[in-house]
């Protein structure tokens, strides 16, 4: 993105919705494959083997990413995000990333990464202008991150934090998924890590989202209950609202705190009215909402021989459906509300 400075700048389109909102973040997930096997994401029948992953020819290619990418910054998206499964696992993602960052009119790609490879990548994602990273981190303590995610390698992890803070990715966001009884007792530990560290430690509510997630009343805690586990800490002060703080709710814990805190409430205060975001599942279909399982069939549309025109009328259709919002509180409590997307094809 950097050697682009000296080209014009083009003069983006706004892409709205059918709510006056404006879409300009586009969300790719590269795979379905994963290093992991969270108890949130795959089941124990999963994980004993019976995993069924995208094979090579249900993935787009490469190829056909950027064409899709270049015709969506032609139409407005300026912001992209790459996420997977794990994207760091994807063949050669490194070449992908390089000519991504050489479309003209992106001004920002970012990466949700599990860490595991990020100490391997982390210097040549900088390089490639790829400086702002999440992270996802559940535990803090290495024999739970191995229950957790079915792998034994915290510290990898921890040193891929590490290398990502010393060469300057900034911000560097950790995406704890909070869960009663499976690591609620680990927010006030959390919470320290944002004194210290620069770092901004997101707490997530966890999702209905696919058949494995372990979801229920009882795990699932709104942020309210969260922010209130923190009251005998310190003082939460409200931060100034950053673009790059997505739909996070962010304080720091005491005035001398180096981080800071996001809290993301998806279920209990849902951020549809400002939602910006359009992704493209590992399976090459364009999901326009996180938690309504309706999607638009790109992948077909661009294997039948299509002009850009065809991506682009896709694109409309899919934005054209764009639900209002997602009511999943409501749904909750009516019927159970989960939705049956695969979260490592939608990629959160
Ligand atoms: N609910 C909330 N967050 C989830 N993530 C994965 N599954 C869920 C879920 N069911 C998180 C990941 C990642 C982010 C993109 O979404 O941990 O950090």
């Amino acid at each position: 993105m950097k050697d682009k400075k000296n080209q014009q700048p083009v003069n983006t389109p706004v892409l709205t919705d059918m709510f006056s909102r404006t879409i300009s973040y586009l969300r790719l997930s590269l795979t379905d494959r994963c290093n992991l096997k969270c108890m949130y994401c795959v089941t124990e029948d999963e994980k004993n083997g019976c995993l069924v992953k995208l094979g090579q020819e249900e993935l787009l290619t490469y190829e056909e990413l950027l064409r899709v990418v270049r015709v969506a910054v032609e139409m407005g998206i300026t912001k992209l995000r790459l996420t997977g499964g794990e994207p760091l696992v994807r063949h050669n993602i490194m070449h992908f990333i390089s000519n991504l960052a050489s479309v003209q009119g992106i001004d920002d790609i970012r990466i949700t990464t599990n860490g595991v490879l990020l100490e391997k990548y982390a210097q040549r994602l900088f390089a490639a202008g790829v400086t702002k990273i999440n992270i996802s981190l559940d535990t803090l303590k290495p024999e739970r991150f191995t229950e957790i995610t079915g792998v034994d390698c915290f510290n990898r992890v921890w040193k891929g934090i590490e290398t990502a803070l010393a060469i300057g990715f900034s911000p560097v966001k950790l995406n704890m998924v909070v869960m009663r009884d499976i690591n609620d007792d680990e927010l006030p530990a959390f919470a320290e890590l944002s004194r210290e560290m620069p770092l901004q430690v997101r707490f997530i509510e966890f999702m209905p989202i696919g058949t494995s997630t372990r979801w229920n009343q009882n795990t699932y805690m709104s942020s309210d209950e969260i922010m209130e586990r923190f009251r005998t800490l310190g003082e939460l002060i409200p931060m100034e609202k950053q673009q790059a703080d997505g739909p996070a709710r962010v304080f720091k814990l005491g005035a001398d705190a180096v981080g800071s805190l996001g809290f993301i409430s998806p279920i209990s205060h849902h951020f549809c009215d400002r939602c910006n975001r359009l992704r493209l599942t590992s399976e090459g279909r364009l999901r326009s909402c996180l938690l309504h399982d309706e999607e638009t069939d790109l992948k077909s549309v661009l294997r039948a021989g299509c002009s850009d025109a065809d991506i682009r009328e896709t694109l409309l259709t899919a934005i054209r459906n764009k639900p209002k919002g997602h009511q999943m509180a409501e749904r909750l409590k009516e019927d159970g509300g989960d939705c049956h997307g695969r979260m490592s094809r939608i990629g959160g």
